[in-house]
């Protein structure tokens, strides 16, 4: 990369950068309405348009502002190529839950270009083949197997080992017009529809619990509530877990994106590759000219190398393959794994049926989410859904993915134990401005960072979920436990649940 090539120093998402988005107050005062919906991401706003939208009084919280979780730092693929999985599912589930999975992508897809129609959104929606490669002799086979498990499926496709992207691949599986989109200028007029219909926005408004009288009502952190009939948990990790036991149940993994220039003319289609490390690839196009997003280097959250390096790793394989004349932005995302790898959407539990939960998307949020919305939207309103079942966060699959389970719960009490006895003896008026260490002040396990200002902050790394302890995220200023995903700034504040209370601070004398 050339010398001058500089990697932006702040993490900034190219969708958040490119849109106004409207502010809402905080909560005040105690409410009541219909539906109260906790997450301003993709699932509860497509959730409180359809709502608002069927006369329901829906009120949406945030505990930030709206757009800019997951949702915010999305690749933003509208597709039911979710990686290789559909040979997967035939073997676990059978070929009718399969396409039924299918189905509600498409059926997601075609929920976004019906509300785009209807409202005239200009969000650079445009339709373009997925494509998962390999260049791996390893991954020729399961390419093979996926391609029959779409022929049985009837999913449009083709195996070819030409691709028009420049990158040696020895075979690839093209799914026919998927699509891409720009999120936030979308979602933004789906905001707009809903609030014209009604809906209420709360932002910076915690929600930390759901109490039961005769209905659910949302309590929040400064002791309003929200009383309704129905809660949707569209928080991401769900802020209430009603004892259905969530964090053993999903894993949290990071991954990372870079927007570049590069000299090359983008050649349309979406790209993802088989094996690992992931290699992910679309364009954007701003103002006539191709920013391409390059994404990746995937791994459980808090755990691994430096967050830096990662991003360092996916500006060599483009500068390597595209070459990058331009560095203009970089960020990163989380998302949560389930133990069979499908969404848990529904009840919180089965005794829970008025509140839902909406969570564990892979990394496929788009079409996940808008469905998730759907899915539960429909079952408030008409009390069934088609995929009531397929998704409900309460089934139990006895498959492989237990395996998973069981080294995932392993790999959590692993870091429980490991996390307590990892600290250096760096000495804190050795580091650097905008680094970060972990170090033992009076016996206690500290995370210190030092700012560009060269001012000092002090956090006890102590999860407050469950206990584990906290490591740094150099990529993203942050602390990142590598448990169940939660995250906190360096001076200690919630980024992301399950975690609802800051790190204890530490006085520094
Ligand atoms: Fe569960 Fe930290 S997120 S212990």
């Amino acid at each position: 990369m050339a010398e001058n090539i500089r990697m932006p120093q702040f993490p900034e998402p190219y969708w958040r950068d490119s849109v106004d988005l409207p502010t809402f107050p905080k909560l005040k005062e105690s409410t009541n309405v219909d539906v109260g919906i906790v997450g301003g991401g993709i699932v509860g706003i497509t959730a409180a348009y359809l709502l608002a939208k069927q006369n329901m009084k829906v009120a949406l919280l945030d505990a930030g502002v709206l757009l800019n979780g997951t949702t915010g730092h999305t690749t933003a693929k509208i597709t039911a190529q979710h990686g290789l999985i559909y040979d997967e599912f035939i073997q676990h589930f059978g070929i009718e839950k399969t396409a039924l999975y299918y189905q509600a992508c498409i059926e997601a897809k075609k929920l976004i270009e019906e509300n785009i129609k209807e409202h005239d959104i200009s969000c650079d929606y445009k339709t373009e083949d997925a494509c998962i490669f390999t260049n791996s002799n390893t991954y020729l086979s399961q390419l093979k197997a996926e391609k029959k498990a779409y022929d049985q499926l009837d999913i449009p496709s083709e195996l070819t080992d030409n691709i028009p992207l420049n990158i040696p691949i020895k075979s690839a599986l093209i799914m026919k017009d998927q699509a891409q989109f720009h999120p936030l200028k979308y979602l933004k007029v789906l905001v707009e529809e809903a609030v014209k219909n009604g809906l209420e926005i709360y932002e910076q408004t915690t929600a930390v619990d759901v109490e039961y009288n005769k209905h659910p009502a949302i309590v929040t952190r400064d002791g309003h509530r929200v009383s309704c009939r129905f809660v949707i948990e569209a928080s991401h990790y769900p802020f209430y877990d009603g004892q259905g036991f969530y964090p053993t149940r999903m894993y949290p993994e990071r991954a990372y994106v870079i927007a570049i220039k590069t000299p090359k003319k983008f050649p349309g289609g979406m790209y993802l590759n088989a094996e690992s490390p992931t290699r992910s690839i679309r364009n954007v196009n701003v103002n006539g000219e191709d920013l391409w997003l390059i994404v990746g280097e995937n791994h459980k959250t808090g755990q691994g190398k430096s967050t830096m390096d990662h991003y360092q790793a996916l500006a060599d394989y483009a500068e390597t393959h595209f070459g990058i004349s331009e560095y203009v932005y970089r960020w990163s995302t989380q998302d949560l794994t389930t133990l069979d790898k499908v969404p848990y959407i529904g009840p919180v539990t089965e005794k829970q049926d008025s509140v839902f939960v909406a969570t564990g998307f892979r990394k496929w949020g788009m079409t996940s989410g808008t469905i998730a919305a759907k899915t539960i939207s429909d079952l408030i309103i008409k009390e069934k859904s088609l995929y009531e079942e397929l998704f409900s966060p309460s089934r139990f699959q006895a498959d492989p993915a237990i395996r998973k389970f069981t080294s995932t719960n392993a790999d959590v009490a692993k870091h429980l134990i490991k996390g307590k006895l990892e600290y250096t003896n760096d000495n804190i008026k050795d580091l650097a401005p905008d680094e970060a260490t972990v170090t033992r002040i009076n016996g206690q396990r500290t995370g210190v960072y030092k700012d560009m200002d060269s001012k000092l902050y002090a956090v006890d790394t102590t999860c407050k979920h469950l206990g584990c302890e906290v490591n740094w995220n150099s990529g993203d200023r942050s602390w990142d436990c590598p448990c169940h995903g939660s995250r906190y700034s360096y001076t200690g504040e919630v980024i992301e649940g399950p975690a609802k209370e800051s790190l204890n601070k530490i006085e520094l004398e």
